[in-house]
């Protein structure tokens, strides 16, 4: 029966008889990921079902603080993409709501880990591993050595060549402070991250920015998820991927509902519809390389290796939580942003 009930979703989805809606028919869609991922979702569940798609794309965090903000009269219907954190936070406050797709025995266990520790309130989409890249050009340029580690990012010669975004707008920063935090402890990663500011150029909105610019030629090492590394790399650019030799955190990027949404049949169209393997395989499509949470989703040779990646076991229930996630920022904000460089 439950086969009958998914093989049919998956039939009407593919060819694309979802719809046809009724001209009035939206979906107002808040995307944290990648900017060409955030359109072909947008545009491919217009095609999929009729439903236009209003998208507004900005950081994790910002789009936490957006939802938050909006919370009395909510304009967004589904968060899609951004690392997994600020969406277990928005479940805690009860700013999203809870659903149970009939997708979810597709999905890996890591996925439902994430659906099942918020109260069904959010979904795991993607998972991906923390690094940095580097643009090998500008470091021989520069005559700086080849770093491997966190702790070679402190060295007094990568003055002014490393970049990272602000982990108060930007999931992968705050999952950057995170993992610091869970390596080291909380005094000596703090400790590294005040000595890491010293070496910081910029610290930017969104997460992938840093490796973005040193693709560009405008800075030397971004620390970023390696799959957005990779993207570069592929892509042409002299970039380097490093899985730090210390180890690492990762994300589980997730999918909630915000609660109150005005169009809340057309979300739950879209939560199906986003946890499909034909729809998740479509990430390749914009070098999207992620691991996705459908185990029939196709992946790429290129994409990070989790199972060699040496993986921290990073605590989703404690660093999602809303406690944790302000009291470390505001730490960050307090002991860290505000020293001079
Ligand atoms: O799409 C790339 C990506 O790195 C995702 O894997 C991640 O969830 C998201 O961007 C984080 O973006 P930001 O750091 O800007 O919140």
């Amino acid at each position: 029966m439950k086969k009958f009930g998914l093989t049919a979703i998956a039939i009407a989805f593919a060819a694309g008889v979802a719809g046809p809606a009724l001209a009035t028919e939206k979906l107002n869609y808040y995307c944290s990921s990648q900017e060409d991922w955030c359109q072909l979702m947008a545009r491919g569940f217009e095609e999929a079902t009729g439903i236009k798609v209003n998208m507004t794309r900005r950081s994790s965090g910002e789009t936490f603080a957006l939802i938050k903000a909006e919370s009395a009269n909510p304009k967004g219907d589904i968060w899609w993409g951004g690392t997994g954190d600020p969406h277990l936070q928005a479940a805690e406050e009860g700013l999203t709501e809870a659903f149970v797709s009939p997708m979810r025995s597709e999905l890996n266990d890591w996925a439902i880990r994430q659906a099942s520790s918020a109260g069904d309130k959010t979904i795991g989409i993607y998972s991906g591993a923390l690094g940095y890249g580097y643009n090998e050009e500008i470091l021989k340029a520069n005559n700086l050595p080849v770093p491997s580690c966190w702790k070679d990012l402190l060295k007094p010669e990568y003055k002014g060549h490393v970049q990272m975004a602000n982990p108060n707008s930007s999931g992968t920063a705050y999952t950057t402070l995170a993992t610091i935090v869970q390596l080291f402890g909380e005094d000596e990663g703090f400790e590294f991250m005040k000595g890491l500011h010293k070496n910081i150029n910029q610290y930017t909105k969104s997460g992938s920015a840093p490796i973005k610019a040193a693709a560009r030629g405008e800075n030397t090492i971004g620390i970023v998820f390696m799959h957005d590394a990779v993207k570069q790399a592929v892509s042409g650019f002299p970039i380097k991927v490093v899985a730090p030799c210390e180890g690492t955190g990762y994300e589980i990027g997730s999918m909630s509902i915000i609660k109150g949404a005005r169009n809340l049949e057309n979300a739950k169209k879209f939560y199906d519809w986003a946890l499909t393997a034909a729809v998740q395989s479509r990430a390749l499509e914009v070098k999207a390389y992620q691991v996705p949470a459908n185990q029939g989703a196709e992946t790429s040779p290129s994409a990070p290796d989790l199972s060699s990646i040496k993986l921290i076991d990073y605590d989703f229930a404690k660093y999602g939580s809303s406690d944790e996630r302000k009291r470390l920022l505001k730490k960050w904000d307090d002991e860290v942003s505000v020293l001079p460089q």
